[in-house]
């Protein structure tokens, strides 16, 4: 089989060397974003007076059917033909002949692949953006149903302050909604057309490249050619977007483990989401949250990788930049797994309220606020800090928790103590206590839910507005 750039030659593809440079057994699902591009790129061709429109409909309706090739899964992929670019052309030649092999006029595959990988992550960009707000909707519905639930708040691992379950939850509403903003954000640089770059210089060709723009819908076009053919940024800030996606999730799984297990047992996760143990029958494994967790190091590989393939490569296109696809498609694929489980696992997480509060009844996260009850009784906030730590000493010396004590226990430690500290200690007042914005008090959690509700929406509208390029 002769290859389409087999000219110059005069020998065969080494066989390993075929196998070796071939991208085809992975970069073909960017095959309907291929045909996307050429289409619009034929089109233009046609517009622009280059291909005459006889021509241009054959192509076209060439490319049609190849597209009902491909969605038939009759597609016979070779690695002769290398990639995608390649076998589609091919396919189409021998469907409509050489008529065919006017579709490459004006186009190499360097500006054609990086269109392909625009068109490829624009679509799962917004379908990304799609699920994070998803996620946010389920973790507001538990937050809205724990906006009493009270639970201790911890640093370094140890009981802190109480604080509402509803406020925890929402500072991964917030984690989340940093994450839509960067996703967001990249769409601009992402949705910038590389085409009509040509190999590295442009095109002897008289292109429309901004035609070719508005109907894949960029909103424009790169300023350099070689730039265009040359930046991979867009793949290298997707990654970096996507392991803080998966940072945070991570964190999010790290939590629901240690909250289900039994030393906790804060929640519980819905049995759909677990899985068994083949030895032991009373266990219940959370591994979906463990498994999310392990995969974050996958991600953080790609994006590393990625950088260390671009670091001092010389402009223009080089080999070595096929490397950055299968990264890409794997971070799709493990970010879209992780999102699509992490939605409902978060909606069917029973609470237990109760396992919480008792936790909070069973500890000293109350000690701040008598040391504040101190303070606004006129002592300095150090000394009243040495004070509570004494009647903290104390109480774990008798076996006790500060609502235990009597006033002649609380006053042999400070006369400042009177009756009103009883009601200071009871763990609502400790949590509706700081009332300041962005903190834990209900009616602050409350307008926090508020804001993130209508964040939410504009996030969906967002998506709706960019539907039209989403897979
Ligand atoms: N399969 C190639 C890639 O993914 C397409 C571009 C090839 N260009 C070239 N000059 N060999 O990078």
């Amino acid at each position: 089989m002769s290859k389409l750039w087999g000219g110059r030659f005069t020998k065969q593809t080494d066989q390993l060397v075929e196998r070796y440079t071939a991208s085809i057994t992975f970069d073909q699902v960017m095959a309907e974003e291929d045909i996307e591009g050429s289409l619009a790129h034929v089109t233009m061709l046609g517009k622009c007076g280059i291909l005459p429109e006889a021509d241009v409909e054959k192509i076209k309706d060439g490319l049609h059917q190849v597209l009902q090739q491909i969605r038939r899964g009759d597609m016979d992929y070779s690695v002769s033909d290398e990639d995608i670019h390649m076998n589609i052309e091919k396919t189409l030649i021998d469907l409509i002949g050489p008529v065919g092999g006017k579709l490459h006029t004006g186009r190499s595959r360097n500006d054609q692949v990086a269109t392909d990988m625009h068109l490829y992550l624009r679509k799962r960009v917004v379908m990304f953006v799609d699920l994070l707000g998803q996620l946010q909707g389920a973790l507001l519905k538990q937050a809205e149903a724990n906006l009493d639930t009270i639970v201790p708040g911890y640093t370094h691992l140890q009981r802190a302050q109480p604080i509402l379950f509803a406020h925890h939850l929402m500072a991964y509403v917030s984690m989340f909604e940093r994450d839509i903003e960067r996703f967001v954000d990249s769409y601009k640089r992402i949705n910038t057309l590389p085409l009509g770059a040509g190999a590295l210089a442009g095109t002897t060709f008289a292109i429309d490249r901004h035609f070719v723009a508005a109907e894949l819908g960029f909103d424009r076009v790169y300023e350099n050619s070689l730039d265009a053919v040359s930046d991979r940024d867009f793949i290298v800030e997707f990654l970096s977007n996507s392991s803080l996606v998966m940072m945070h999730l991570s964190r999010l799984c790290e939590e629901l483990v240690l909250w289900s297990s039994t030393e906790f047992q804060f929640v519980e996760l819905d049995d759909a989401f677990c899985t068994g143990s083949s030895i032991m029958p009373q266990k219940k494994n959370p591994d979906v949250a463990e498994l999310v967790r392990g995969k974050t190091g996958r991600v953080y590989g790609h994006l590393v990788g990625m950088l260390t393939v671009l670091k001092a490569l010389p402009l223009a296109y080089n080999k070595d930049m096929q490397e950055d696809k299968e990264g890409m498609f794997d971070t799709v694929e493990t970010l879209e797994g992780a999102l699509r489980l992490f939605t409902p696992m978060v909606e069917t997480m029973k609470v237990n309220r109760d396992r919480m509060r008792q936790a909070v009844r069973q500890d000293f996260s109350n000690a701040t606020d008598i040391a504040d009850f101190l303070v606004n009784k006129g002592l300095p906030f150090r000394q009243a800090h040495e004070v509570i730590g004494k009647t903290v000493l104390y109480c774990i010396q008798q076996n006790k928790y500060l609502l235990d004590l009597s006033l002649d226990e609380f006053r042999q430690f400070s006369t400042l103590f009177d009756e009103r500290i009883y009601d200071v200690l009871q763990p609502e007042n400790v949590v509706n206590a700081r009332d300041v914005y962005g903190g834990t008090a209900a009616v602050q959690v409350t307008a926090a839910i508020e804001r993130a509700g209508s964040a939410l929406s504009n996030t969906l509208s967002w998506v709706q507005q960019h539907a039209s390029t989403r897979s």
